[in-house]
């Protein structure tokens, strides 16, 4: 399934320029609440989606606490499982540190992933993980919002329903008032995102 992220470079360095932007915009800021009191961060903003549990749920519900947050989708076959698996391992080795973090996981494939697919899937990961999903216009929009870059990857003559999706693999990690604080690139270990939670959400 190599195709499934055949476009994981181009999205980074996508992602990446938004990154530089933001730390650009950061440097040139004397106050940096600017940035998140503005609401015009350049990644993040508000939604509206369905949870695991298929309540609807949108950016105030995770206000006052630290998100962890990640797009992806329960078939694929590789780079998500692996990334939810850093997240938890990274939530693991932070112990009590641990509780001020939400993992999220995001759905880009709203035609496939249902509120029930994605509680089962979240619960092979850490515990607690809120997994989201909902209309393709409520997923367009988050996307956009993260500079998240998805798409449907149909392979010619294949069965319609066992498409694979492209899409950009990166952590963010959100503060208690939604603001963007810092990303973690695909590849990013364990230990390395731990370093990087705790750091960035001491104080
Ligand atoms: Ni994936």
């Amino acid at each position: 399934m190599k195709k499934s992220h055949r476009n994981l470079i181009l999205s980074v360095l996508v992602i990446g320029s938004a990154i530089i932007g933001i730390t650009t915009y950061q440097l040139t800021q004397n106050n940096q609440t600017n940035l998140s009191t503005s609401g015009k961060s350049l990644i993040g903003g508000p939604f509206t989606l369905t949870n695991q549990d298929g309540k609807t749920v949108t950016e105030k519900d995770f206000l006052g606490k630290y998100t962890l947050i990640y797009f992806g989708y329960t078939y694929c076959p590789d780079v998500c499982p692996t990334e939810l698996q850093v997240i938890t391992s990274a939530l693991e080795k932070l112990g009590d540190d641990a509780k001020k973090i939400q993992p999220v996981f995001v759905s880009i494939d709203p035609d496939r992933d249902t509120p029930q697919l994605m509680k089962d899937y979240v619960s092979n990961f850490y515990p607690g993980m809120i997994g989201l999903t909902g209309t393709k216009e409520q997923i367009a929009a988050i996307a956009k919002e993260y500079r998240v870059y998805y798409s449907k990857a149909v392979e010619k003559d294949a069965d319609p329903d066992s498409y694979s999706m492209d899409h950009s693999s990166i952590i963010y990690l959100m503060g208690p008032k939604g603001q963007f604080l810092k990303h973690f690139p695909y590849g990013t270990s364990p230990e390395k995102l731990a370093k990087g939670i705790k750091a960035a959400t001491k104080g």
